[in-house]
């Protein structure tokens, strides 16, 4: 790996590089994807020791910590609210209002604990803040008395195919001086809502009590953003916690007792997978690690999920998942094949604009391609160009204590448009229902860098005949970016 010095000379190289970066991923220069060189970051992989300021907890005695909030139902005018007591279980009550201090209003929630081996999980409350009014601040406290904590977040505005709206996409974070180098550069980003793509703690790396130690730790880390926005939760495999040696055998323990899903607003039976509406997106969250061949609950309920999205309210059709199923790194390579094999010929019908995925430490951003026609006993197996297909993201370059992805496998192969492996944050933000612009951003020096970034043109507002027929002047950039060799009429 190349430690990134910042010397005079570094930067000046830097710049014309990402110069060149910027202007390769616009450009069509006539040849396969771009493989970025740069293999940085800037702290080694280890996890931020547990007294530091990072992991501070909150003053007072009993003070909720680990503060975060969720869109509670379909369409985005409710939160979950979740925050852990240390000491004892105190109320579950959220106060909040349209003005700082003035909580004219009150919801109640629930209160439990886990232990997890010899940990105690102390006392995690979860309440839904419910019939908010669309694109408003609200004001909002938790606990008691001296040790009553208030925060503040944004409704979305009301579903509207033209709403604008900024996203940050975030994956595989850990609690690393990288992953604290990442949340902070999103937090730069004017991002409004962060899609989270799974491997939050990375605490399965430790054993015994440090497991649930590792959980409140990070709950205190990411507090500074999430009890703010929503995040918005898929899991990884990191969740799984299968941990026979201490007798812990329930998959994803920790995580479902810690981070909400509003699951059952889009008729999910499970919290793992499940979808949301906000602003002009439809956002479908699924379950890399449950079940999803036929006829499982996950397959059956994606099958009704995609008859309910309705592009002319919801023109942006986002779909997260943990293990991606393009991506050309050798770590973790065709590890989300069974998924596609299940899915992708959906994501093709129903023309899905992008699939985020994690799990792979670097960045990589693929071309439009399908490979729906290959089978056990078909010639088809290449992926081939595809206009209804999605633009997949591999976006697990949050920054956790095992380090990058640096091996790419040698050549790119002619599906991967752009990769990198750095450490980084995305944010997609919609300007309306044809476009919205797309930046992946690399942690750099100190700095938040925009590093790959292209317009994504609307799936269905965009390809359709039709449409385009009334809307001559949009430009398909995601087409000139394409080599010549894969390019087809629209
Ligand atoms: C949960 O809290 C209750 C009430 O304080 C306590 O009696 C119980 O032992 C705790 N359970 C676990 C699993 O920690
Ligand atoms: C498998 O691929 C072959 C060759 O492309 C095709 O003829 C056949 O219909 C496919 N079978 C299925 C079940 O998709
Ligand atoms: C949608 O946004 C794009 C990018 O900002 C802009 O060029 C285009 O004119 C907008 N379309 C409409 C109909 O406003
Ligand atoms: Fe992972």
């Amino acid at each position: 790996m190349i430690m990134w010095k910042d010397t005079g000379m570094g930067s000046m190289l830097f710049q014309l590089l990402l110069v060149s970066f910027v202007f390769l991923s616009f450009v069509d220069n006539g040849s396969a994807g771009v493989t970025s060189k740069f293999v940085r970051q800037e702290w080694p992989s280890d996890d931020i020791p547990l007294d530091n300021e990072a992991f501070a907890v909150p003053k007072g005695q009993n003070a909720p910590q680990q503060v975060h909030i969720t869109q509670g139902d379909y369409d985005g005018n409710a939160i979950i609210v979740s925050w852990v007591t240390p000491d004892e279980p105190g109320p579950s009550q959220v106060r909040y209002g349209t003005s700082e201090k003035k909580y004219d209003f009150t919801a109640e929630g629930t209160v439990k604990n886990y232990t997890f081996y010899n940990y105690n999980s102390g006392y995690i409350h979860e309440c839904l803040v419910d019939g908010l009014e669309y694109d408003t601040k609200y004001y909002y406290e938790v606990g008691v008395g001296d040790s009553a904590r208030a925060f503040s977040f944004q409704t979305p505005p009301k579903i509207h195919p033209d709403a604008p709206y900024k996203f940050g996409i975030i994956g595989d974070l850990g609690q690393t001086y990288n992953s604290r180098s990442t949340i902070e550069h999103y937090m730069e980003s004017g991002g409004q809502a962060v899609l989270f793509v799974g491997d939050l703690s990375y605490s399965d790396r430790y054993q015994y009590h440090d497991v649930g130690v590792r959980w409140d730790t990070w709950g205190r880390f990411i507090e500074r953003s999430a009890a703010y926005q929503p995040w918005i939760w898929t899991a990884g495999n990191h969740e799984i916690e299968y941990m026979p040696y201490m007798g812990e055998v329930i998959p994803f323990k920790s995580y479902l007792q810690r981070y909400p899903t509003p699951y059952a607003a889009s008729k999910s039976s499970n919290p793992l997978w499940y979808s949301i509406r906000r602003a002009s997106a439809h956002i479908i969250v699924l379950s890399s690690y449950s079940p999803f061949v036929k006829y499982t609950p996950q397959w059956r309920w994606l099958a009704e999920e995609f008859k309910r999205v309705d592009r002319e309210k919801t023109p942006w059709l986002i779909v997260l998942m943990h293990a991606p199923i393009y991506n050309s790194n050798e770590a973790h390579f065709m590890e989300g094949e069974s998924m596609r094999t299940v899915f992708e010929s959906w994501f093709i019908q129903h023309k899905v604009d992008v699939v985020y995925a994690g799990h792979v430490h670097a960045y990589e951003r693929s071309y439009r391609v399908s490979n729906i026609h290959y089978n056990v006993s078909g010639g088809d197996r290449y992926p081939v160009p595809d206009k209804s297909a999605p633009v997949y993201i591999t976006v697990g370059d949050g920054g956790n204590q095992e380090g990058l992805a640096s091996r790419f496998q040698d050549p790119q192969p002619e599906y991967s448009a752009f990769r990198e492996a750095s450490y980084g944050h995305s944010t997609l933000e919609i300007k309306n229902r044809t476009h919205a612009f797309y930046h992946w951003n690399r942690n750099d020096d100190g700095k938040r860098v925009a590093t790959d970034s292209f317009m994504l043109h609307n799936q269905y507002w965009g390809s359709s005949r039709r449409r385009r027929k009334l809307n001559k002047n949009h430009v398909h950039t995601v087409l000139a970016s394409m080599p010549h060799r894969l390019r087809r009429p629209l």
